[in-house]
């Protein structure tokens, strides 16, 4: 309740409050609230058709929705028609002026708001030049390739400067290389700028390396808002837990027991002490998460150790990811290790980091993280 009154008083960003949606039947999202401070560079990340796209479409106005209000820099824009609110948008499928030069198509906004035109060539090529088109100003969209479009439709965007932005999946026609340059470029410009932006992606590299926050979205429910450290690091639940990170994390089921004062995981044959645990772990079934860099191979596959054969490795170069099938358990390991010579087949032992241990309850919500998590 009180984050919703928060929400509502918020005067700058982006706010959504109590939003809903449905197609006939379905909901697709319900009760969506968050607010995107002013300035800040919010990621909301989530798989294929959770509904992300329509969440943006409804907040830009081209789209109806249910209940719940839109809030825009402290006003309210629920009711106002799309080019009202204050905000820009760069959308999956980039509509472009198909008859107007990639010049015309940036320059176009400007040009309605009557800038002066030396003004409007210098913000054109400083434009060009960040999304890395000055060399295809005179061309058409037709004559572009799909990731030539998608950035003019960034640039579009992004020389209005405006005080908010929507960016649904602005990167996804690019090659991995530009992508990553356009990453950087936007994160530069929003620096520089320093607009409130909602972007939206289903990379989770791009959300962990753009977001202030990020937003975890699963089937129209905003699982977990926080920090990149936080939703990675302190995941609420199994979902996000195994949502964030690649290879992504091992989960198994283990049971919490009490012996000699102590609390102990037991899994996989083992039983590891945990580290002063200042929750209360209640004690029975549980779900434990090993991110791949929790576990490190060892050559004694006795005492503290989990022992195996080698099912799979996939050489990264600077570092190898082992898949392992536990002797007596039908469960495979993926642990992350330093290059050293293992192949499929071999004989190998990895050992559990106590300190980076998930304990999540069975139901999935998470109840401990280890110190190191
Ligand atoms: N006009 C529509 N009528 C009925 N269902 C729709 C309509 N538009 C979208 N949907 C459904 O709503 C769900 C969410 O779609 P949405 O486009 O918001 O997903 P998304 O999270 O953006 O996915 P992606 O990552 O693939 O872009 C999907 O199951 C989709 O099939
Ligand atoms: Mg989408």
């Amino acid at each position: 309740m009180n984050q919703e009154t928060e929400t509502v008083i918020t005067d700058h960003g982006i706010s959504v409050v109590n939003l809903t949606k449905s197609y006939g039947d379905t909901v697709l999202f319900e009760d969506i609230t968050f607010t995107v401070e002013q300035g800040e560079f919010m990621v909301i990340v989530g798989p294929s058709g959770c509904g992300k796209s329509s969440l943006m479409r409804v907040i830009a106005g081209i789209e109806e929705h249910g209940p719940g209000r839109v809030m825009v820099d402290g006003r309210d824009v629920t009711d106002a028609h799309p080019g009202d609110r204050s905000l820009s948008m760069v959308f999956q499928d980039y509509a472009l002026y198909p008859h107007m030069s990639v010049e015309s198509n940036l320059a176009f906004g400007l040009r309605a708001r009557r800038v002066p035109s030396g003004e409007v060539r210098r913000r054109v090529e400083e434009t060009a030049r960040i999304v890395g088109l000055s060399d295809q100003l005179k061309k058409k969209p037709g004559q572009l390739s799909g990731g030539q479009r998608q950035r003019v439709a960034l640039g579009r965007a992004m020389i209005q400067e405006p005080r908010a932005f929507l960016m649904d999946e602005p990167l996804s026609n690019l090659d991995a290389a530009l992508r990553v340059q356009m990453r950087a470029e936007l994160m530069e410009f929003h620096q520089r700028v320093g607009g409130t932006v909602l972007y939206v992606t289903h990379d989770q590299v791009e959300a962990m390396t753009m977001g202030d926050r990020v937003a975890v979205m699963n089937k129209g429910r905003f699982e977990q808002v926080g920090t990149p450290e936080e939703v990675y690091s302190r995941p609420v639940n199994e979902y996000v837990a195994t949502f964030l990170g690649s290879p992504r994390m091992n989960v198994l089921d283990a049971q919490v027991v009490q012996r000699n004062g102590a609390v102990e995981l037991e899994l996989l044959g083992l039983s590891l002490p945990l580290p002063a645990v200042d929750t209360a772990l209640p004690v029975g079934p549980v779900r434990v998460g090993l991110r791949p860099e929790a576990l490190a191979l060892v050559d004694d596959g006795s005492g503290r150790a989990v022992s195996g054969q080698v099912e799979y490795v996939e050489n990264l170069g600077n570092e190898k990811i082992v898949h392992l099938r536990a002797d007596g358990h039908d469960t495979a390991l993926v642990a992350r290790v330093s290059p050293r010579p293992i192949a499929i087949n071999d004989r190998a032992a990895v050992s559990i980091d106590v300190e980076r241990v998930h304990v999540f309850a069975p139901d999935g919500t998470a109840i401990w993280h280890g110190p190191r998590a």
